[in-house]
């Protein structure tokens, strides 16, 4: 029986990005649409290209290197904005603009001030005017969730009449149960008969955004909108993994449907977003938590043992996941295995890449006793999002802070030119950013202070993330940095926000290809 397949609307750099501290740079942007299309997403919505110019270009670019997935940018129903986008994805093979307004009358009297006569014009003024760059047209009412039916068919006729293929009914407020998304989906589905692909884009506020999209699905909805890990503006947007598993693993009940993505894909599709986000799911996370497999209780462990159909739906492998994720590699391995454990972790890496990942593997293996997959991922993630950098961390001494001051001395390598300082401060992190500014002349203020051990021992990885703010009129950036050791992770974390930042405003004129960051 030919199945329905249900698109799968990725927004993770987009909602996602919304995220409080989730903000992520142009190169960590174009590596994540990159695992978007490996897992096999219909849809990547890559940003809201009239927001900054960093956005706009980091959509360029994606729309460059991606031609499996449509290449999506976000835009309010005004022109400037409908321009931006389409000028943003116009080298991407497949591409896509998404134009939205607010249909509830909080929204339209509150926010917008405007009639919802003058909503309907705009409406199909930004559609009519999307359709002069693209073919293929979303409009989203937003708040549909909190908006009247009535007005819902009124708009999504005009703009289908205007040239919109997919209409998406937001539930930006998280506020409907499963049943009252379901009739809504109901009844616009057999009102636009064909006509469009019914979409949802369903927040978390109640934590019912996945079932308030499975309910859709059963209801005429054939496109979700649902990003990795649930990332998203505040409890966040449906979890793509859970969605895709649900209608996997009950395949008996939601027999009439597939989607395209390879779920082996997941949980490093999860891993690299956490990476490079900083924010790890919940532990007890459906599907990529970590202990989304553990068995404790020595009842479940013995069920397990003997058949691991008693507490066991998923199989740890349909996700990605090793759970014999051991000692993967030694110092003895070579750089063909190294090679070949990259590719099996789905990195696609260029050679000259490779070398300097397979460096830095032999520094961390002759450091360390056994070596995971998780650490492989962080090595090479960190080693893949590195912007141009403008500052290089080239050392780091530390004086002892038990009874004296904290005191930091540090090299670093800025266009070339090594300059060393020395700064105290009043704890030894405060030592070593201090010291960064007074070399770089930037005044840092740290929003935020992350360390998470990458995996098991006493002798684990640290991955430090920060948020940094470098001048208050400007949004904070994230940095992360990796290392055997916490403070030389802290002081690389620090120095990669500085290059961030100065990447962002356009400020870097030197590009370092071969870094000398060691574990
Ligand atoms: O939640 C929402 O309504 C949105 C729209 C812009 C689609 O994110
Ligand atoms: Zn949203």
């Amino acid at each position: 029986m030919n199945k329905e397949i249900i698109t799968i609307f990725d927004t993770t750099l987009r909602d996602g990005e919304q995220s409080p501290g989730a903000s992520m740079n142009t190169e960590e942007k174009v590596q994540i649409a990159t695992q978007l299309e490996r897992l096999g997403v219909d849809v990547i919505e890559a940003g809201f290209a009239a927001a900054s110019p960093g956005d706009f270009d980091a959509i360029s670019k994606i729309s460059q290197r991606v031609s499996n997935s449509t290449v999506c940018s976000l835009a309010r129903a005004i022109d400037s904005d409908i321009k931006s986008a389409g000028e943003a994805i116009k080298q991407a093979k497949m591409r896509r603009i998404h134009t939205f307004i607010a249909t509830s009358v909080i929204h339209m009297e509150h926010k917008l001030k405007m009639t919802p006569d003058e909503v309907i014009k705009r409406a199909v003024r930004a559609v009519e005017y999307a359709r002069t760059f693209v073919d293929d047209v979303e409009f989203s009412c937003e708040d549909a969730g909190r908006s009247d039916m009535v007005f819902l068919k009124e708009i999504t006729d005009a703009v289908i009449e205007a040239g919109a293929s997919t209409i998406n009914l937001p539930d930006t407020v998280g506020f409907r149960l499963p049943q009252e998304i379901g009739a809504m989906v109901r009844e616009m589905s057999s009102y636009t008969k064909g006509r469009a692909i019914i979409s949802v884009h369903n927040h978390n506020d109640l934590g019912l955004a996945v079932a308030n999209s499975l309910e859709s699905i059963s209801n005429g909805a054939r496109q979700v909108e649902c990003t990795i890990n649930g990332l998203g503006e505040r409890a966040g947007n449906a979890a793509l993994e859970e969605i895709v598993m649900a209608l996997k693993v009950r395949s008996d009940i939601f027999r009439d449907f597939q989607t395209n993505i390879n779920t082996k894909e997941i949980y490093p599709s999860s891993r690299l977003i956490a990476n490079i986000t900083g924010i790890e799911p919940q532990p007890n996370k459906a599907i990529v938590g970590k202990n989304a497999f553990a068995h404790e209780s020595g009842i479940h462990q013995d069920g397990m043992l003997k058949n691991k159909s008693t507490y066991e739906i998923i199989s740890p492998k349909d996700i990605g996941l090793d759970m014999e994720d051991t000692l993967v590699l030694g110092k003895h391995s070579g750089r063909s295995a190294f090679k070949d454990k990259l590719s099996k972790l789905g990195f696609s890496i260029k050679e000259d890449e490779i070398n300097s990942a397979f460096k830095r593997f032999k520094e961390l293996a002759d450091k360390k006793k056994e070596i995971y997959d998780d650490d492989i991922r962080a090595l090479v993630t960190s080693q893949m999002t590195n912007i141009p950098k403008a500052y290089e961390l080239i050392s780091l001494q530390l004086m002892d802070c038990s009874n004296g001051v904290p005191s930091a001395a540090v090299t670093i390598s800025n266009n070339g030119k090594e300059i060393t300082d020395a700064g105290i401060g009043d704890g030894t992190i405060d030592a070593i950013f201090k010291t960064i500014d007074r070399i770089s002349g930037y005044q840092g203020v740290l929003m935020e202070y992350k360390v998470k051990s990458v995996s098991k021992g006493k002798d684990a990885l640290a991955n430090v993330t920060v948020k940094v703010n470098f001048n208050d009129n400007e949004p904070a950036i994230i940095g992360h940095g990796l290392s055997l050791d916490t403070m030389l992770a802290s002081a690389r974390a620090y120095t990669g926000a500085l290059n961030s930042y100065l990447s962002m405003k356009g400020m870097l004129k030197f590009r370092h290809t071969d870094s000398r960051e060691t574990i």
